[in-house]
This record gives structure tokens, C-alpha cells and sequence, in this order.
């Protein structure tokens, strides 16, 4: 939620209060350099002690409620038949409108479980955007992933509501090249993770369905940011001014024919699931389910996190939770914006994306800037942000580098986790790299792991930059 203040200011505002706290502390910028050099440049590999504000992701780390927190109390724990998966089914149903329910330990199992049931080698996957596990699964599976946004998705900066959207023709075209029998399944992701958080309409998402439903294709949405997307078409969508978050996240669910989503992010638990109202479809998933996540009525998850999940699953859809995140992404995106650093914009879901090649235009694309500046970031201010470029992409089959359409710095909002004030903070170290971003150089790697590289890589940093940064920090703001 956002208020509006007697000045005309409108600021985000935390509809909860904090009653469990966890201390951070920010360790000086000596330390940070000393951090980020023993992590191998990668912010994946600090350890959260040395962190200040952990803005790396959404996924697993938002705070809970206290009913899901009771939730986790009363569960009941079986290996099969506990109620406490009746209870999310029914939530699920209440919610999402499905009929059968699935859960799996987090969103990627979700998409081995499609890869293995429904992709064949040879294969296309369409989709809006992919995203980086989704993308290992259907390539393990022998498929190919085919990228078919309209051209504005990948402008950083822009006015369009919706750079979420599939394009129609796009669709029909691949269609047409690689006939229908080889696409596997059309894949709709809300809030594009990978190009900054963005939603499609649903207007789209209806002229989609139909050309699935022309052409017989499983339409399958990644829900994992559902209540994001929902919320922001509520706000920028001709005719859905009116609906809630909850109509539209039904209305949604009721266009495609098969929802997964990471359980991680929307309903802030630890876990995942499938649904749907096919019960063909379904029941061709269902005998993979205890071979690789476990029995039926738990599916990998712990039985505590299966009954959180159920009341998150309520929950989400509360204009104040789906809202949260998106109302302090667009304070934060447009006090970035005023200030001239170049950012994801419009505002999205998920996370500020800084556009790395604008920040850095003096570092090539094969030395990662989005990388470099996640580093460099990291040691001007102790904040945790997530490379999201090329780093994010693996090589090829032959080795041959594969460079990302756009590098972005993602700098992930947590909900109901931080405040105004961190967020204050990290715009001014943000304006601070920006104007020293000369003394910021590329990264190379030492160590490249060969699928996912961007967990566990190591890199170091070209001519030794990342001291120069922390001269300059101590110089002019001190050893803090
Ligand atoms: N799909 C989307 C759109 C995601 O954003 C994620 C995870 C997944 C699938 C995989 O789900 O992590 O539960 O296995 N995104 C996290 C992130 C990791 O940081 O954006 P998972």
C-alpha cells in the first residue's frame, strides 16, 4: 500500500508492524572489500554476517505472518493423508480455483516435474521470457527455449505498462516454423523475473489462450509472482480498476491449463506447487511426484511449511502483501530515476533493476558489468544485490560465451522486510558508486562451474578495482 502525505508526497507504508526482529550489522568497508574478495566477487557466496540489507532475493526470505507462524504450530504431521494438505488444497481451490493440487519442495522441482512429463528432445518451449531454472530444465530435457516478447521488453527504460507481454505474431510464427507438435507447452511467466519484474496484461494473456486453444496447446502459467502481476493490472489495466487482487488472481488461474509457482516468494514459505483443473493433465504428473519429491500429501515440503503455505495462499492476494513489494519498488525505482541513475522503469514487481551497461558503459559485456556493479555495490554499501546478466546465462554446448540481452543489477524488496529509511540509505550509496563509477572495472572468472555458473562461480576483479572503491569510500565518507 502507498499513502499520500499532506505535502502530496506518496510513500510506501507498511500496513504490519514488527513484532520478531532479526539484528543486522554493517561491517566496515575494509571488511566488505576483504568479503567480497574471499566470495569470489559473487554475492551468492558471502556469508550473511557480513551482510547489511540482504536484497539479493524475494525467495524465502520475506517475513511471515503470525498466523502463518500459528499455522506451523498446529500442523499435522504424517508422511500420508495429514489434513494440513487438505487445508492448502482448499485454500488453493478457495484462491486459485483448482481442483487438484500438488506440492513440490520449491518452483524448479515443479518444472522437472513438466520437463520430464511433458517436453521430448526437439522440442520448443514459447514463452514471455525465460527464467534461469526454468530454462535449464526444458534445455535438460532436450528442448529449446524461444523468447517471444515484443521488442519493448528489452528497452531498460520505457513508459510501457506491460513489457511482460507475449507477442501474438510471434507466436503464430513459431507455430508456423516448427508446427504444433513440437511445441511442447506455451509459458507464461508473470512478472518476467529476468527483464526487471515487468507484468503482462490480460488482454494478452486472453489473445494467448486463443491461440493456444486454436492450435491445441497447453498454456502453462510460472505464478511465482501472480499477486504482483495481479496488482499491477489493477493499476494499469482499462477496465480492472475496479476488480481486486484476488478477482484478478482467480481470473488469471482460470485462462491457462496448468499453474506452477515457487511457494517461495507470493505466499512466503519454503516450497512449491502445481495445479489445475485437468485432471488428465494432472494425473500425468502425479506418479513422478513420491519417485522425485516425495509422497502426495507432502511433496518434499515439510508438513509446517505446507500448513504456512496455506494460509500464505490467503494471504497473498491482500491488496497489503500483493502491494508490498510493488509499492516500495516504485518509491525506490523513481527516486533512482529523479536522480539520473539508470534503472528499470516502469517500476515492476520483484525487485529495482539497475541497467548495468548505462551505469558502467566502460565495462565490456564479456567482463559482466551487471557483476561488477553487484560487487561493487555490495562493498560501498554492505548490500546484497544479485547479478542478473550474463554471468546469469551458461555457455553454450560448444563453450562459446552467450551474452545476456541485458545486464541488470537486481536489487530484490523482500516483503514486509525493509523500510523507507534502508531504502533511503541505499539510494544515496547507489548516487555515491554512481558518480565514482570510473574506478569500477570488469570481472574475469577463476572458476566456472558448468550449469547455473552464477551460484557458484568465482570470479576476481580486473586490475584489483575493487580496492580503488574502497580508497575512495574511506576518503570521502570514512571506514564505515
Ligand atoms: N520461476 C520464477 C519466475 C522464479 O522467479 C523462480 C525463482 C523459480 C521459477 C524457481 O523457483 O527458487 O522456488 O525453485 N526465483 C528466485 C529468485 C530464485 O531469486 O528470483 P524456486
Amino acid at each position: 500500500m502507498s499513502i499520500r502525505l499532506s505535502s502530496g508526497k506518496e510513500i510506501p507504508i507498511e500496513m504490519h508492524k514488527a513484532r520478531m526482529v532479526q539484528k543486522i550489522s554493517l561491517i566496515p568497508v575494509d571488511e566488505r572489500l576483504k568479503a567480497i574478495g574471499e566470495a569470489g566477487y559473487n554475492t551468492f557466496l558471502l556469508k550473511t554476517k557480513d551482510i547489511f540489507l540482504d536484497m539479493l532475493t524475494d525467495s524465502g526470505v520475506n517475513a511471515m505472518s503470525d498466523n502463518q507462524f500459528a499455522a506451523m504450530i498446529k500442523t499435522d504431521d504424517a508422511y500420508a493423508g495429514s489434513m494440513t494438505f487438505y487445508e492448502f488444497a482448499d485454500a488453493v481451490e478457495d484462491v486459485l480455483g483448482y481442483k487438484h493440487v500438488m506440492n513440490t519442495h520449491q518452483g524448479r522441482a515443479a518444472e522437472h516435474l513438466l520437463a520430464k512429463v511433458f517436453i521430448k528432445s526437439g522440442d520448443v518451449v514459447p514463452t514471455n521470457y525465460h527464467f534461469t531454472t526454468t530454462r535449464a530444465h526444458i534445455e535438460l530435457a532436450g528442448a529449446q527455449v524461444l523468447e517471444i516478447y515484443y521488442d519493448e521488453a528489452l528497452k531498460t527504460e520505457s513508459t510501457n505498462p506491460f513489457k511482460g507481454c507475449i507477442d501474438p505474431q510471434k507466436l503464430k510464427n513459431v507455430i508456423e516454423k516448427y508446427s504444433k507438435d513440437k511445441v511442447a507447452f506455451v509459458r507464461l511467466e508473470a512478472t518476467t523475473n529476468l527483464i526487471g519484474g515487468q507484468p503482462f496484461s490480460m488482454k494478452n494473456m486472453k489473445e494467448i489462450r486463443q491461440i493456444c486453444s486454436e492450435n491445441g496447446l497447453m498454456l502453462v502459467l510460472d505464478g511465482s509472482l501472480i499477486c504482483e502481476n495481479a496488482y499491477l493490472i489493477s493499476q494499469r489495466e482499462k477496465g480492472y480498476e475496479n476488480k481486486t487482487v484476488a478477482e484478478i488472481v482467480k481470473e488469471m488461474c482460470g485462462i491457462v491449463d496448468l499453474f506452477y509457482m515457487s511457494g517461495r516468494k507470493n505466499t512466503s514459505v519454503r516450497g512449491g506447487c502445481i495445479a489445475t483443473n485437468n485432471k488428465e493433465l494432472f494425473d500425468k504428473i502425479r506418479p513422478w511426484l513420491p519417485v522425485y519429491e516425495g509422497f502426495y500429501t507432502y511433496g518434499g515440503m515439510s508438513m509446517r511449511e505446507v500448513g504456512a503455505m496455506a494460509v500464505g495462499v490467503r494471504e497473498m492476494v491482500d491488496p497489503s502483501v500483493a502491494g508490498c513489494a510493488v509499492e516500495q519498488i516504485k518509491y525506490f525505482v523513481n527516486r533512482l530515476a529523479e536522480t539520473g541513475i539508470p534503472v528499470v522503469t516502469p517500476p515492476g514487481g520483484l525487485a529495482c533493476h539497475l541497467d548495468a551497461m548505462k551505469f558502467l558503459p566502460h565495462i565490456p559485456q564479456s567482463q559482466y558489468p551487471a557483476g561488477a556493479l553487484a560487487a561493487a555495490l555490495y562493498i560501498a554499501s554492505g548490500i546484497r544485490s544479485m547479478e542478473r546478466g550474463t554471468i546469469s546465462v551458461d555457455r553454450d554446448k560448444e563453450g562459446k560465451e552467450i551474452m545476456a540481452d541485458i545486464e541488470l543489477t537486481r536489487i530484490a524488496l523482500p516483503r514486509r522486510v525493509y523500510t523507507v529509511s534502508h531504502m533511503e540509505y541505499a539510494i544515496d550509496r547507489i548516487n555515491w558508486l554512481y558518480k565514482h563509477r570510473d574506478l569500477v572495472k570488469g570481472l574475469k572468472f577463476v572458476f566456472e562451474p558448468p550449469v547455473l555458473r552464477f551460484f557458484d562461480g568465482r570470479l576476481e576483479a580486473v586490475a584489483n578495482w575493487g580496492k580503488d572503491v574502497t580508497e575512495a569510500f574511506k576518503k570521502e565518507i570514512g571506514n564505515c
